[in-house]
């Protein structure tokens, strides 16, 4: 690989997305969701409401499957068949959902070719579950960040739109999705050997980053 990748792993609520955005702003390079992809798979999973436990009809949609990320005003924005859904995917129920799905092999292959095709040609900050364990294990950094539960879904909370919100479901959704992400067979999330593991309970976005800095310049 000639591009400088960074991986950021780590669980729902750690502050992977602010501080990935941070980084790749001070490194001038681009930032890569990547449970977006995930998102998207069970946005389309919804629209076309197909029992996609079924592994013929799962892979009769990931055939058809048309995701991509397209730069605008230097953020990726996910198009589904050349349609932006980026506002629709971030639902607690797209959010178990990508979890639940994710855990199929057949999914995780699917989208492995799209999250290298961008890693051939740009500098990039990826964020996921398996970054530096599956799908970039030669990444120049690799990074997993996580923190206490109740902080992390406090913070998400916090972060919530919904007028009618709860934290103790907020704490319980995240708990389930945690261990679904973890126990699952194929990718689990988990640190990579080499990751430099950071937690994030007691720092802010700032300090995190900062902490990562300091590794990539002492390299
Ligand atoms: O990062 P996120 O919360 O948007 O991810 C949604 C789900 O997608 C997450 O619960 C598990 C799955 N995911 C994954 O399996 N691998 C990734 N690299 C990113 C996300």
């Amino acid at each position: 690989m000639n591009t400088r990748i960074i991986t950021i792993d780590g669980p729902a609520g750690a502050g992977k997305t602010t501080v990935s955005m941070l980084l790749s702003q001070k490194l001038g390079c681009i930032y890569v969701d990547t449970g977006a992809l995930y998102r998207g798979v069970a946005f389309e999973i919804l629209r076309q409401n197909i029992n996609w436990e079924n592994d013929d009809i799962l892979e009769g949609l990931l055939k058809k499957l048309d995701l991509n990320f397209v730069m605008e005003e230097n953020r990726l924005v996910l198009m589904s068949s050349g349609r932006d859904i980026s506002g629709y995917i971030r639902t607690p129920e797209i959010s178990m959902l990508a979890s639940s799905s994710s855990a199929k092999l057949q999914v995780r292959s699917a989208l492995l070719d799209i999250q290298r095709n961008i890693a051939r040609t740009k500098d990039a900050v990826f964020e996921g579950r398996d970054m530096g364990t599956v799908v970039f294990p030669e990444a120049s950094y690799k990074f997993f960040l996580y923190a206490d539960l109740n902080i992390r879904a406090k913070r998400r909370f916090d972060e919530m739109q919904e007028e009618t919100k709860d934290l103790s479901r907020v704490q319980k959704d995240m708990e389930i999705r945690d261990n679904k992400d973890s126990k699952r067979m194929s990718a689990p999330l988990k640190p990579a050997e080499d990751a430099i593991k950071i937690n994030s309970t007691f720092l802010t976005v700032e300090q995190v980053v900062e902490k990562m800095l300091e590794y990539i310049e002492k390299a």
